[in-house]
């Protein structure tokens, strides 16, 4: 909604400081410790004058800065219109919570919630006003680094993480609470695919799968309330999504009903050039407008053109008057013009940042993200156990993942000070894994052999996942390989910790242990969470957003696969004409929604209220949850359903629901669910959504491989 003091405002702005808005300089311009800034403002086509016109800022954190920096520019603007802070704050600020795809094996949206909550409170203190998060992007190839930033493959559970992650961050009121930030639903739309897992690669979905599949997580940021969106370098259709006038006029704005500020990802308007769609900046900066982007993060299209474009063409003015108003209306709703300097406090700044408090969330959400992929008898550690901890990250601060700019590594506790920490120091013996291929000092011989268990601490190191780090090769490291080759041979327990921030194939790995934990980069306090995972302290929980191959040949592989007209479960081994390998299963190592616990639970008497459903009533699915171990544990049930005959080919299965439930040792609980006629509808031949008449399966139970085994009709 645009006030009267903001038409005002508006109608008081030349062209030039119209174009000044829709440019977003990086901190670089702006440090004090480069004097020398002009191979930065000549790329930017920046003048000083110019500078001092721009809307917003990309990466100036720390309260003192922001302040003194509003402060000139407000001096300095004309108009005094306050500048728009904005960072990547993707899993934490100062305190890191561990990485999406970690956050996203919690299946807890409320926690992911508080996480943003957190995140948003600190980074809010020191004068930001926009994160650059949730990336919602819809993920299935893990050859992609950036896998490391989504929730996962699924859209269900990512449209519960996307919400709960735009309303941790900005809450019910931006305006009035200080300690939130504004989201940014990124990147729109389709870049969790890219041709052959290579990152910027272009993206080939039909537009069934996309919307079916792709579209709903920034659908539900969206009505979730996300201030911004921003555009994906790949391209849809094979037209840039920064130019794509279809993707963002149609889908984006008027489908989706997306009425907030549209930022390019960072150079994605210059982009148009090489990727070859428009044949200067000047055209790639009229291709941009067009499609409605109103923010040019770093690429100099608009700053070297729009001025120049406008004043030629009256229709482009028009685009241009929209952009400008949309962006004015967000420092509206920030409260920029009755407080410019918003949250930012030197005295919160130094409260808000790293206290007790927030770091004991980020080792709660840490102790839900890891997942126990293995266990042969090997854990919990007995406390009186001998343990010798081995491998590459034994002693490791690089826990926190790509995107901890502001984390500090040199306050994040490794495995070894954390084992220190639990046990007393020194009472783990740590062996140094290059001694053990040297195997020939008799003295480290003894001390393995002494010891009932071998800890390894293996995996990536955090270059090796997130922007621009494809691989096309998804193993350990081959040294790895070979280490704990060497330490099967000493006859001991193996317990592998892995570090990493996509699916690996760990293929080769998990014959060769006894015990395997998927830590992903687990934050600041995600040292102290494997302890408390290898003592039993807690009892592992995390399940499985994204599934992992075999092998890379499988990719992409993912739990709800279209089913095919020869289902390789129709025959068997010695049946050649199905859809399947020659030298692999269909199935993967680790399917999606897979976690072991140290207790074991029971699914009994799966019941269904009625066997039809219509638009008008619903069903009840029920199930007896029994904890059959010793201990207690926390169990996702899981609710997946089959459409058996659709108009378009319609998933093996889909989850539909899920709920987490704690239970004692021996207790046991009835999880209900409800199903009804609007979770039924898919996305038809013409791209309507609506359902069909005819029969479901439904399963519930602990992972997707579970058997749909109920069946009900939907009536109309
Ligand atoms: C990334 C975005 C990020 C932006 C700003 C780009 O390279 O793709 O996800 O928000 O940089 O740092």
């Amino acid at each position: 909604m645009l006030t009267t003091e903001l038409r005002e405002l508006f109608n008081q702005m030349t062209i030039e400081e119209k174009v000044g808005q829709t440019i977003q300089l990086s901190a670089d311009f702006f440090s004090e410790e480069t004097e020398d800034i002009t191979g930065p403002m000549n790329e930017m086509a920046m003048t000083e004058e110019k500078k001092f016109q721009v809307g917003s800022v990309l990466g100036v954190t720390g309260a003192e800065k922001t302040i003194k920096l509003q402060k000139e520019y407000m001096e300095k603007h004309r108009l005094s219109i306050p500048l728009l802070f904005m960072a990547d704050i993707i899993h934490g600020d100062h305190t890191i919570f561990p990485i999406p795809l970690g956050l996203g094996a919690t299946w807890d949206p409320e926690l992911i919630k508080e996480t943003a909550s957190i995140s948003a409170k600190e980074a809010s203190a020191q004068g930001l006003h926009i994160t650059f998060s949730p990336m919602v992007d819809l993920v299935r190839d893990p050859r992609w680094g950036r896998v490391l930033e989504s929730t996962g493959e699924d859209k269900t559970l990512n449209k519960h993480y996307a919400r709960a992650f735009v309303e941790g961050y900005q809450g019910t009121d931006l305006k009035e609470d200080l300690t939130k930030l504004a989201a940014c639903v990124k990147h729109f739309a389709g870049y969790g695919a890219p041709r052959g897992g290579r990152d910027y690669n272009s993206v080939d979905l039909n537009e069934n799968t996309f919307r079916e599949h792709y579209l709903p997580a920034y659908q539900e940021g969206i009505e979730a309330g996300a201030k911004l969106v921003m555009t994906a370098f790949n391209t849809i259709d094979n037209i840039p999504a920064t130019g794509n006038k279809r993707l963002m006029r149609e889908i984006l704005r008027k489908e989706m009903k997306f009425n907030g500020v549209l930022i390019s990802d960072w150079g994605a308007i210059g982009e148009l050039v090489p990727h070859g769609v428009a044949q200067d900046n000047k055209q790639a900066a009229e291709l941009a407008l067009e499609a409605g982007v109103d923010i040019e993060m770093m690429s100099a299209a608009y700053s070297e053109h729009l001025v120049e474009l406008v004043k030629a063409d009256k229709n482009l003015e028009t685009l241009l008057d929209e952009t400008v108003m949309n962006i004015l209306v967000l420092k509206e709703e920030l409260g920029l013009f009755d407080n410019p300097y918003r949250g930012a406090d030197t005295e919160t700044e130094k409260t808000a940042i790293f206290s007790s408090e927030n770091k004991a969330v980020a080792l709660k959400a840490a102790e839900k993200s890891l997942v126990l992929l293995e266990n042969k008898k090997a854990l919990p550690l007995n406390q009186s156990e001998k343990v010798v901890l081995t491998g590459p990250m034994k002693d490791s601060h690089d826990l926190l993942g790509a995107w901890s700019w502001k984390g500090d590594k040199t306050k994040t506790p490794t495995l070894k000070e954390a084992m220190d920490h639990h046990l007393g120091k020194n009472t783990v013996k740590v062996i140094d894994e290059t001694e053990i291929f040297n195997g020939a000092q008799s003295f480290l011989i003894a001390e393995l052999q002494e010891a009932d268990t071998v800890l390894v601490a293996l995996g990536e190191t955090s270059e090796m996942s997130g922007e621009a780090t494809s691989r096309t090769n998804i193993q350990l490291p081959k040294i790895q390989i070979e280490l704990l080759k060497e330490l099967r041979k000493l006859n001991k327990k193996v317990v592998a910790v892995l570090f990493n921030g996509r699916p690996l194939d760990l293929s080769e790995v998990t014959p060769l242990v006894d015990g395997l934990v998927e830590a992903w980069f687990p934050g600041s306090k995600g040292a102290e969470a494997i302890v408390n995972l290898l003592y039993g302290v807690i009892n592992p929980s995390g399940r499985l957003s994204m599934t992992f191959p075999r092998s890379v040949g499988q990719i992409p592989i993912f739990y709800n696969q279209d089913n095919t007209g020869r289902p390789s479960e129709q025959g068997g081994p010695a049946d050649k004409y199905l859809s399947k390998y020659l030298d692999s299963e269909n199935t993967p190592l680790y399917p999606f929604g897979y976690g072991l616990s140290y207790t074991t639970f029971e699914y009994t008497n799966l019941r269904l209220s009625k066997t039809e459903v219509t638009s008008a009533d619903s069903i009840e699915a029920s199930v007896t949850v029994r904890n059959t171990g010793l201990s207690e544990g926390i169990e996702t049930v899981q609710l997946y359903i089959r459409d058996k005959v659709g108009e378009v080919v319609r998933p093996v299965k889909e989850l539909h629901d899920f709920k987490q439930i704690r239970l004692k040792a021996g207790e046991s609980r009835i999880v209900n669910f409800t199903i009804s006629e609007d979770q039924l509808r898919y996305t038809h031949a013409d791209h309507t959504v609506k359902s069909d008449a005819g029969e479901f399966l439904l399963g519930i139970g602990a992972d997707s491989t579970i058997e749909l085994t109920h069946s009900f009709n939907l009536i109309n």
